[in-house]
């Protein structure tokens, strides 16, 4: 039996992975599992999955779940709090395996901890690999850490990839990603309407179920842009071999073009269950509880440019790349301000991009050559939107 730590076992990720490591219960241990304020559900999932450490945002949410747990017979779960706890957690002994899916900059030093330990990382988090870049890919190869991918993207291209293949390495026969997306609530609609539209319209994703954020990265695909990034990472490809196709239907999760002409892609159902049981179980293979694709159901496979007029984001995401050091962390952090301050009302949707396109302008990307430069770039970057935000609220 493998250890495994859920950093952000609440959320939309982490409730998925505990569902598919219910249906092999003699494969994995549930080490540890983590949350940040969802401590109802956490002591659900502790009923269910008895872990033997979790870790909350705060000491008193830390001891109310202590009490409750107490109070259950046979309960000897170790409750920790805080950002250090997360890190201890994912790098212990036990633990054989992370599920990284904590959203945003706070996955990073967690998902860190868990490279410079030598685990295996199931990576979600794709904010972590963006912000920290060659730094992280090295701190895999220097501990000998595998890593899986998570988005159903890169489990796809993973997938795809000659057998034996490893993240970070360069397959040389491979000579493009073809990237898919499916465009997200807004791919047809009016541009002059985006301006009104309401976090609950923008969240409402036609074919996938998620957390906020990243259902709000999809509408103005952001999330394509990070994803960009992601794969240059994990695939060690330039971005202009890496081509975003829009593909409505959700079915083609990403392909890999060779040089002879083949083009290897995977399907299956938009269900995330499927990239993480995939994931759990490499390189064998277990169920995932999702359902057979129906292709007469189907019927259909469609692909499309990307408008960048309408997604400007990506546009952003591309330019970062090309940039380079940490322009990329300054992308993200300006993307998770600009997101959180519309899912609390405080901007139009299309106020995102022009606040990212504005940090980037403001901002002198370094090399990434420590933890602290990106972590420095993250908060600075943070600092810059604030204020733009802050005038626009006023005006
Ligand atoms: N959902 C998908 O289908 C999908 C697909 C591909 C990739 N991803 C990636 O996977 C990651 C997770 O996405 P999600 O949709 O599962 O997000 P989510 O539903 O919002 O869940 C986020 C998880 O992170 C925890 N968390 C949030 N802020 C935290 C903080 N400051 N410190 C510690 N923990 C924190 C949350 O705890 P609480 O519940 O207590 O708030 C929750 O457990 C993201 O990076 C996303 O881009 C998601």
């Amino acid at each position: 039996m493998r250890g495994l730590c859920v950093l952000g076992s609440t959320g939309s990720i982490g409730i998925s992975t505990l569902d598919v490591v219910a249906r092999c219960p003699d494969q994995y241990k549930i080490v540890a599992l983590t949350a940040n304020n969802n401590v109802d559900r956490l002591y659900e999932q502790c009923i269910r999955h008895r872990p033997g450490y979790v870790v909350v945002k705060s000491p008193v949410q830390a001891s109310q779940l202590r009490e409750r747990l107490n109070s259950v017979n046979g309960q000897t779960v170790e409750v920790l709090s805080g950002a250090a706890a997360l890190a201890e957690v994912a790098a212990l002994p036990e633990v054989h395996s992370v599920m990284a899916a904590i959203v945003g900059a706070a996955g990073l030093l967690p998902t860190l901890a868990a490279a410079k330990a030598g685990k295996r990382i199931l990576l979600a988090n794709k904010e972590a690999l963006v912000m920290s870049g060659l730094l992280f890919m090295a701190e895999l190869s220097r501990s000998g850490a595998e890593l899986l991918p998570i988005d159903s993207e890169h489990n796809a291209i993973f997938q795809c990839m000659p057998a034996n293949y490893r993240a970070g390495s360069r397959a040389k026969e491979a000579r493009r990603i073809l990237l898919t997306a499916s465009g997200g609530p807004f791919l047809y609609k009016p541009l002059d309407e985006l301006d009104r539209v309401t976090p609950e319209q923008a969240c409402a994703h036609p074919n996938w179920v998620m957390g906020k954020k990243i259902s709000v990265d999809s509408a103005t695909m952001m999330n394509k842009g990070l994803e960009v990034i992601e794969a240059s990472l994990l695939f060690n490809t330039p971005a202009e071999k890496i081509e975003v196709v829009i593909h409505r239907q959700s079915v083609i999760h990403s392909m890999v073009d060779y040089i002879d002409g083949t083009v290897l892609a995977q399907m299956g159902n938009p269900d995330m269950r499927i990239p993480i049981a995939h994931a759990l179980a490499w390189p064998a293979r277990f169920e995932s509880g999702a359902e057979p694709l129906d292709v007469f159901a189907v019927g259909q496979l469609n692909f499309e440019p990307p408008d960048l007029t309408r997604f400007p984001c990506l546009h952003h995401a591309y330019r970062a790349v090309k940039v380079g050091g940490t322009m990329p962390a300054i992308l993200n952090a300006a993307n998770e301000m600009a997101v959180d301050s519309f899912l609390g009302g405080a901007i139009r949707f299309t106020d995102i991009p022009r606040i990212i396109e504005f940090v980037m302008d403001q901002s002198v990307a370094q090399p990434v050559d420590s933890i602290d430069t990106v972590l420095t770039a993250d908060q600075q970057a943070r600092q810059v939107a604030k204020g733009y935000i802050q005038r626009a609220i006023k005006t």
